[in-house]
C-alpha cells in the first residue's frame, strides 16, 4: 500500500502545487514511486481546474521540476479519511483544514509542513501570490530542504 500524502495552501496555484512537485521528484529519484501517492489542494476554489501560477512555474523549471501538467482543486472532506498525511502550508490552512473535519478524527494527520524544516521560522511557508519574484525563490528553497527532511521522515 503506498503512503498517500497531500499538500495543502490556499488557492493550490503558488505553495501546494511547487510542494507537490519537488516531493514527487525527491521521491523518483529514490527510486521510491510505488510508495507514495501524492497530490495537492487549496483550502479555496477560486482557482479550481487551473494551471499553477506562471511565476511559481518558472521558478520551479529553474529548478529543474516541472509543475506545468498540474490543475488546482479544492480540498474536501473525503481527502482528510483518503490522505495518509495532510500538510498544510501556513496556519491560517491548518484552521480551514481543521474546520472540514467535523468529527476531529483526522487531527493527528493534519501537521504544519515545516514542522519538518530544519530551519523553520514561523512554521509557515509565506504565500507568495501578492509579492515580488523573490518570494517564489523563497518558497523555493523552504520546500526543497523541507520536502528532503519530510520524505527521509517518512521513508524510515
Ligand atoms: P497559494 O497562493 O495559496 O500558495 O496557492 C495564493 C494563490 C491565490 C490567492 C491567494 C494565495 N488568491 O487570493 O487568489
Amino acid at each position: 500500500m503506498p503512503t498517500r500524502v497531500l499538500f495543502v495552501c490556499l488557492g493550490n496555484i503558488c505553495r501546494s502545487p511547487l510542494a507537490e512537485g519537488v516531493f514527487r521528484q525527491k521521491v523518483h529519484e529514490h527510486g521510491l514511486d510505488d510508495q507514495f501517492e501524492i497530490d495537492s489542494a487549496g483550502t479555496g476554489a477560486w482557482h479550481a481546474g487551473e494551471a499553477p501560477d506562471a511565476r511559481m512555474r518558472e521558478t520551479a523549471r529553474r529548478h529543474g521540476v516541472s509543475i506545468d501538467e498540474q490543475r488546482a482543486r479544492q480540498l474536501v472532506s473525503a481527502d482528510l479519511s483518503r490522505y495518509d498525511h495532510i500538510f498544510v502550508m501556513d496556519r491560517s490552512n491548518l484552521r480551514n483544514a481543521q474546520a472540514l473535519d467535523r468529527s476531529g478524527r483526522h487531527a493527528g494527520k493534519i501537521r504544519l509542513f515545516r514542522d519538518f524544516d530544519p530551519n523553520p521560522g514561523d512554521r509557515n511557508v509565506p504565500d507568495p501570490y501578492y509579492g515580488g519574484a523573490d518570494g517564489f525563490e523563497t518558497v523555493y528553497q523552504i520546500v526543497d530542504r523541507t520536502s528532503e527532511a519530510l520524505l527521509r521522515e517518512l521513508s524510515e
